[in-house]
C-alpha cells in the first residue's frame, strides 16, 4: 500500500475497529463525533472529499468491474464505509439507488446534504453491524477501509457480514493494501496541491511512510493537509497513525473464515483487465456471496 497515492483511514480510535477474537462480541465503537477524538481529516468532509475524489479514470475500473460481475445498470449500491460518499457520486445519476452508512455524524450529514438530492440515502451506523433491510446488487468499499481492521477475525467478519447483504450474484468489491516492497523510509507516497475548494480557497495533501511494522502487520503514516484562503478550513493539519498491511495468507484465511463468500479475483485498480497482478500493494478484491 503501501505506495499508493491512498493513505485511508486517519485516527479513528482503535477501539472501533478491535473485536476480541471470535466470539460474535462487538466492540462498542468510539464516540461518532470526531469533534471527541483528536483532530483529523475526518471533521472536514467537504475537505475530505475534495482532497480524496476518485479520478475519471479510477471511477472507470469501479463501473468495468461492476457491470461485469452484475451487468449493465441501474445498480443498487451500498458502502459501508461510505465517508463524504465520494465513492457514491460517480454513481449518483438518479438511476441508480445508492445508500451510504459511516460512523462519523458530520460524514453522514454531509452526504446527505450533498448526494441526497440525487437520490443517495445514507445512514449513521457501525460498519461491522449494518442495520439495513434489504439487499444490495453492489457493496464497495474501493479506498480501504479494510486498513483499520486489526486483524483476520475483523476482515472476515466485514466480508461474511457485508456479502450478506447482496443479493444472490451480487459483487463486494473490497480495496486491500498489500505487503509491497518498502522504499528508504521516511518517503513521500502521495501528494496533491492548489486543489480548489467548493467553499473558496485551495488545499494540499502530502501522505508519507515514517515506519514500516512488519511484525505489527502495520506501517505508521503522516498526512499532512494545508488550506489557502479557506474559511472555516483548517490552514495546517497533521496526522499520524497506523494502517494494516495484509499479507495474501491472512486474506486468504479471512475469506475462508468468513465461511461462504469467494474471491473470484484480484485486480489492480489502474486496469481492469489486469488480473494476475498478483497480491501486492493496492489491489481490489472481487468477492462474491
Ligand atoms: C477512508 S474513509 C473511506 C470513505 C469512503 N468509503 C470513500 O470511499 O472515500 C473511511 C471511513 O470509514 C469510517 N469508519 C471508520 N470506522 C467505522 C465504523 N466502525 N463504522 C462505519 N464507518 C466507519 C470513517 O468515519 C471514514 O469516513
Amino acid at each position: 500500500m503501501f505506495l499508493p497515492k491512498e493513505g485511508i483511514s486517519g485516527p479513528i480510535p482503535q477501539q472501533s475497529a478491535v473485536i476480541d477474537g471470535d466470539n460474535g462480541d462487538r466492540p462498542v465503537p468510539a464516540s461518532p463525533d470526531p469533534a471527541d477524538h483528536p483532530v483529523n481529516l475526518y471533521r472536514y468532509p467537504a475537505l475530505y472529499d475534495a482532497l480524496k475524489t476518485p479520478t475519471p479514470a479510477d471511477v472507470a475500473v469501479v463501473r468495468t468491474l461492476i457491470e461485469r460481475a452484475v451487468g449493465p445498470a441501474p445498480w443498487s449500491i451500498l458502502d459501508p464505509a461510505s465517508g463524504p460518499g465520494n465513492w457514491l457520486r460517480p454513481f449518483c445519476d438518479g438511476r441508480n439507488t445508492l445508500f451510504g452508512n459511516d460512523f462519523s455524524l458530520p460524514m453522514v450529514e454531509y452526504v446527505r446534504q450533498t448526494l441526497g438530492p440525487c437520490g443517495c440515502g445514507a445512514q449513521h451506523g457501525d460498519m461491522y453491524d449494518l442495520r439495513i433491510d434489504r439487499a444490495f446488487d453492489v457493496a464497495l468499499e474501493v479506498s480501504g477501509v479494510t486498513s483499520i481492521m486489526p486483524d483476520v477475525p475483523a476482515l472476515a467478519r466485514v466480508i461474511r457480514h457485508w456479502t450478506g447483504l447482496l443479493r444472490p450474484g451480487g459483487l463486494l468489491l473490497l480495496l486491500v493494501n498489500f505487503r509491497d516492497e518498502v522504499p528508504p523510509l521516511p518517503c513521500v507516497t502521495w501528494e496533491l496541491a492548489s486543489v480548489p475548494l467548493a467553499s473558496g480557497g485551495a488545499a494540499g495533501v502530502r501522505y508519507e511512510l515514517l515506519q514500516d511494522r512488519p511484525d505489527q502487520g502495520t506501517q505508521l503514516i503522516r498526512r499532512t493537509v494545508t488550506t489557502q484562503g479557506a474559511p472555516g478550513m483548517p490552514p495546517f493539519l497533521r496526522e499520524e497513525y497506523a494502517l494494516r498491511v495484509w499479507t495474501p495468507q491472512e486474506v486468504q484465511a479471512a475469506i475462508e473464515q468468513a465461511d461462504g463468500p469467494s474471491l473470484q479475483a484480484v485486480v489492480h485498480p489502474d486496469n481492469a483487465d489486469n488480473t494476475d497482478c498478483g497480491m501486492v500493494g493496492e489491489r481490489y478484491l472481487v468477492i462474491r456471496p
